[in-house]
């Protein structure tokens, strides 16, 4: 297994993240119900925005003034930004795309406006964030035929144009542009994508999968990561978009993968469910009534440290926002157990025995 990772990624305002990472999402500005101090506590050093939604509000008017997002949101380590190219595909009913750009209806009042790839870098630019993605053109993983084909050579197309902007402003050195893999689950035009970003390979710091967790199976999944991980530079961190189920995390690992992000942790624990070693477990279930245990004894995080019982969850989650945060907070701290563990057991040669003892855990019986 080679130990892929590297230690020093990025130049935030405190700027060391160590790799594997997986980076929560603050689709906003915030991850939703916790503040940057908090977020900051859980040992998190890189969290991901969004760069449509933060064009939209505040926008990059209120940006600019306030000195990037960093300041804005009172965030003090490393940030990565998404380029708006994944809203193609999940506002897919308001989009149209063009050579040119990425056409967005207003759903709010019909109103269109384009996201081209100059104009999204020129946004990235104005956030500030210590990684940028390139502007890809997304299309669902399940779809196939000639508009995947299309959708690949275009990303190529619109990498070099986010290329020549992130150069032209002079922020090459100030902030880390990544490409983003895409050719659909087709082998042949994973490597075409792949041969034309290799080729610009000094021109990016690293390179992102896209494309992926949209409901293709899991072999498909893990084929196409593994062929990407395979060709990707050593000496650039590989990051695969959208993937957070601990299981995917550390089949992904394990074929090569540095980073990951998704909603999944986050959004589920305001759904009630708390991602434990032994598998989620659902605190709006009728048996956690009088559970008086925390979540995870063993846990580190706030919310079990202090004692809350899965039956105080259980009372509160249907009608208490504290419940949505509490669990947050665990389910951040899980995460970055998951990767954390992994990293550790990379350095100490114990990958192997790690994956072992997770999924027996994971999966296992649980009495
Ligand atoms: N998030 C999840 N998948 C993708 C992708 O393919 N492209 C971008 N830009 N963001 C993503
Ligand atoms: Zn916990």
């Amino acid at each position: 297994m080679p130990y892929h990772s590297r230690s020093r990624l990025t130049h935030g305002l405190d700027g060391e993240t160590v790799l594997p990472t997986f980076m929560p999402v603050a689709t906003q500005a915030a991850i939703k119900g916790l503040t940057p101090e908090q977020v900051e506590s859980l040992g998190i050093s890189l969290i991901l925005n969004n760069t449509y939604h933060l064009n939209l509000r505040p926008g990059v008017d209120v940006l600019k003034v306030a000195g990037g997002a960093h300041l804005f949101e009172g965030w003090r380590h490393n940030m990565l930004t998404d380029s708006g190219g994944f809203q193609l595909v999940s506002l897919s009913k308001f989009t149209t795309i063009t050579e040119e750009g990425a056409v967005f209806s207003s759903p709010f009042n019909g109103e269109s406006t384009i996201l081209t790839p100059e104009e999204s870098i020129s946004i990235q630019h104005a956030i500030g964030a210590d990684i940028i993605m390139q502007l890809d053109d997304v299309v669902p993983s399940l779809l196939q035929g000639p508009r995947v084909e299309e959708a690949m050579k275009r990303s190529i197309r619109w990498l070099d144009r986010c290329i020549q902007q992130h150069e032209s402003a002079g922020r090459k050195d100030a902030q880390n542009l990544f490409a983003i893999v895409q050719g659909g689950l087709d082998p042949n035009l994973r490597d075409k994508c792949l041969d034309g970003m290799l080729e610009r390979k000094d021109r990016v710091s690293g390179y992102a999968i896209g494309g992926l967790s949209g409901g293709e199976e899991k072999d498909v999944f893990w084929k196409i990561i593994k062929q990407c991980a395979d060709r990707l530079p050593e000496d650039r961190p590989r990051y695969a978009m959208g993937i957070g189920f601990a299981e995917d995390l550390l089949v992904c690992v394990a074929l090569g993968i540095d980073m990951a992000d998704c909603v999944f942790p986050t959004r589920t624990a305001r759904f009630g469910v708390a991602l434990t070693h032994t598998g989620p477990i659902n605190l709006k279930l009728g048996k956690h009534a009088k559970d008086f245990d925390p979540i995870d004894s063993t846990c580190p995080c706030p919310t079990c440290k202090d004692g809350t019982s899965r039956a105080l969850l259980h009372h509160i989650v249907t009608h208490e926002t504290t419940a949505a945060h509490a669990l947050t907070i665990h389910n951040i701290v899980f995460q970055a157990q998951v990767m954390g563990r992994a990293r550790e057991a990379i350095i100490a040669g114990t990958f192997p025995d790690y994956l072992l003892s997770f999924f027996a855990g994971y999966f296992g019986d649980r009495g």
